[in-house]
């Protein structure tokens, strides 16, 4: 049982807040995690905000909790931790006092700061936490991603984290290191003989990592366009599922070492420079098209401009340079508004040095391992078998089926839950260090800048679709496709 917290949730009406943030609350103190007195303080620019915060909650959670996981029983006692406070984090005047009484000076409880506000504020936000006292021996800070736009600005965001916590009291999101699937990855790695001995370049021909989306902007214009899908996506969720899936075995299962053997992976990639971005990435963005039948915008529709050259897709090929991984690509891909929403990890084997079929028995066809993050959660390899019933011998592809939502409750997982009840309990194994931060944006920054020196435009693809066509030829050139979800 965790001891009793404070959680501050700077951004307290924002939309990751009511979305996710709230919803991973309730789910937490549905199942008996928050104690008693645990505290819940939205904090809200507007007083108005305050005056009707627990309606706002209360509706959100009816919004974006699944289909019946609201109840009017559990509301009434999560209500009773919600603390809201009127606080405008720009201005240090006396309504901070408000919140030093209520947080009170005890130096033993441990105190939380969930930052839910844009990046160019951390600064201001944490120097007011710092003049006010607020920042406790015991006290944690949580951040999101994105952190910053490039190197630099990554790198002057945490330099001013880190001018008022020590690093082992950041904790920095990627939601995706929350989910049980991704966690999972290092259990079915390092806890499975079968793959130990098969995990390396003498093995494994390639590996694709793929997150599709089908939704669009989600009232996110602004933000979006000004990122693009190598920032939101590839730069930190794509490359972590990279590193898992590529790292080598921590000595234990520390922060520290998993951490380390992460960096190791980040910075192992091979860099790709000028005209290495044109022949390994392709970048796109959707234009009107139809998803499950029913007609979508265009990008450019959706954000009502008539020109943007910002991503909503892209897929890369990329090479680790170390001893296992020598001569294995890496395809990346994410996009938005794709046929299927799908996070899925393909990892196909080589084809077997020999066999003794006859052409009339049919192909003997590589083994593949398909790890399915979501929508359901599942583990499938593809084995080749005989037919059952064939008097001549026809081989033919079989499946092992591990199909996680059935064997556990995915009703009940949440990521940010997950990772919330982990900074509360002081677990950073699933947060990012700076370092990995760095090393991201050390990779990803020069496919940026390449795009910016060459006014490249991305490639058209209609909206409901696998990605432009070009995105194909990354793999058909050296014989490869595509795995698309089923
Ligand atoms: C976020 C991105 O980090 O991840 C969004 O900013 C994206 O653009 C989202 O839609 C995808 O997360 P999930 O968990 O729905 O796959």
């Amino acid at each position: 049982m965790l001891d009793p917290f404070d959680m501050v949730l700077f951004g307290g009406v924002g939309d990751l807040a009511l979305r996710k943030l709230l919803p991973a609350l309730y789910r937490a103190f549905r199942e008996g995690s928050l104690t008693r007195g645990c505290r819940i303080l939205p904090v809200c620019r507007r007083r108005e905000d305050v005056d009707r915060y627990l309606e706002t909650a209360q509706r959100a959670l009816q919004a974006y909790l699944r289909e019946g996981e609201y109840r009017d029983s559990s509301w009434r006692g999560f209500s009773e931790l919600l603390c809201p406070v009127a606080l405008d984090i720009a201005v240090p005047d006396t309504r901070w006092e408000y919140l030093v009484d209520i947080l009170g000076t005890d130096p033993g409880r441990v105190r939380i700061f969930y930052l839910a506000i844009p990046p160019g504020v951390f600064g201001l936000c944490c120097e007011n936490l710092h003049r006010k006292g607020l920042i406790s021996e015991k006290a944690r800070v949580v951040v999101e991603k994105p952190l910053g736009y490039n190197a630099q600005t990554s790198c002057e965001i945490n330099g001013k984290l880190a001018s008022y916590f020590p690093e082992d009291h950041i904790f920095r999101i990627d939601h995706y290191l929350g989910k049980e699937t991704v966690q999972n990855l290092l259990a079915l790695r390092f806890c499975n003989v079968l793959f130990e001995h098969l995990w390396d370049a003498k093995a494994i021909d390639h590996i694709q990592i793929s997150i599709s989306e089908t939704v669009g902007l989600e009232g996110r214009a602004g933000f979006y366009d000004e990122t693009g899908a190598l920032r939101d996506m590839v730069q930190n969720h794509l490359l972590q599922l990279l590193c898992l899936i590529a790292m080598e075995s921590p000595n234990t299962m520390s922060a520290k070492n998993i951490r380390a053997e992460k960096i190791k992976v980040l910075e192992a990639l091979r860099p790709l420079r000028a005209a290495e971005v044109d022949k390994n990435v392709v970048r796109g963005q959707y234009v009107a098209g139809e998803i499950d039948g029913q007609p979508v915008p265009g990008y450019l529709q959706e954000l009502e401009h008539s020109a943007s050259a910002t991503e909503t897709f892209v897929a890369i090929q990329a090479h680790i340079d170390s001893w296992r991984w020598a001569g294995v690509p890496f395809f990346l891909r994410t996009g938005k508004r794709m046929e299927k929403r799908c996070a899925e990890i393909v990892v196909q084997f080589k084809k077997v040095s020999h066999h003794v079929y006859d052409e009339s028995a049919g192909k003997v066809i590589p083994n593949r391992l398909v790890i399915r993050l979501q929508p359901e959660e599942s583990i499938k390899l593809i084995l080749m078998a005989k037919k059952m019933d064939s008097l001549a011998t026809k081989l033919q592809q079989a499946e092992l089926n591990l199909n996680l939502s059935d064997t556990y409750d995915s009703f009940r997982s949440d990521a940010y839950k997950r990772l919330m009840l982990d900074v509360a309990a002081n677990n950073p194994a699933l947060f990012i260090h700076c370092d990995e931060v760095a090393a991201a944006w050390a990779w990803v920054d020069p496919i940026i800048e390449h795009w910016r020196d060459t006014s490249n435009q991305p490639k058209p693809y209609t909206a409901g679709s696998w990605g432009p066509t070009v995105a194909g030829e990354l793999l058909a050139r050296s014989g490869r496709h595509w795995f698309n979800a089923k």
